[in-house]
């Protein structure tokens, strides 16, 4: 499970970045927003620089912009080790995947709900990570929606462990089983964490669900 820092508290952000690998984040989730592709605005390039600086965990970066192209070489040097960019944005995401992927970063791909699953079946060889979106991207807090589970399935049933299946939004105690028996690997969970008193009893629940509901396939 990755912990998403939208909803934490900016103003403690080193602070907040050691809760979270204290409690045994295996990786941090950057939610780039550009008030463009979606109605809120979060941050960009100088913050993953300094959550790079503040944390050796791999920083996986979500792109929620609407010219990802002009940004890639940058999140790349920034220190992702991740990067997925939303295939809503452009028109044709291949040159884009491959771009990151040269750059030695792992390639992802996002859906909105309401991207049907098969616009993406043909391009899950040029990435290396599906991202399913279980709220409509721009804000922490929002209900799952549950239809992402039938997406996961149908990926799932396409394609084995060399393209992680991982979803984000409305992912918490109630909702992680269920992802996880869907065929996620990776969940997304931010306000299920941050909003949380307790980091560490958050992600040892949280972890301990997706395994039980997975196999152990998932984190
Ligand atoms: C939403 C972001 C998510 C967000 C999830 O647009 O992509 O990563 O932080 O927050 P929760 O877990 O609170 O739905
Ligand atoms: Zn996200």
């Amino acid at each position: 499970m990755v912990p998403s820092l939208l909803s934490c508290d900016f103003g403690n952000l080193r602070g907040e970045v050691e809760r979270l690998e204290a409690a045994g984040a295996k990786a941090l989730h950057l939610d780039v927003m550009d008030g463009h592709f979606v109605p809120n605005l979060s941050f960009g390039l100088p913050l993953v620089e300094a959550f790079r600086k503040m944390s050796r965990l791999p920083l996986d970066i979500h792109l929620m912009i609407s010219n990802p192209g002009d940004y890639i070489d940058r999140y790349a040097a920034a220190g992702a080790n991740g990067m997925t960019i939303h295939a809503e944005a452009v028109a044709d995401p291949r040159p884009l995947l491959g771009r990151i992927r040269q750059l030695g970063v792992s390639a992802g791909l996002a859906i909105n709900p309401a991207t049907p699953v098969a616009a993406v079946g043909a391009l899950l060889g040029e990435c290396d990570m599906l991202l399913v979106m279980s709220v409509v991207p721009g804000f922490g807090g929002q209900p799952f929606d549950p239809t992402a589970l039938d997406k996961l399935r149908w990926l799932r049933a396409r394609v084995g462990t060399e393209v992680l299946l991982e979803v984000d939004g409305g992912v918490n105690e109630k909702t992680i089983g269920a992802c996880a028996a869907a065929g996620a690997h990776l969940m997304v969970v931010g306000s299920g964490i941050v909003k949380q008193p307790d980091y560490k009893a958050a992600v040892e629940t949280l972890t301990a669900l997706a395994r039980s509901h997975s196999g152990g396939s998932s984190s």
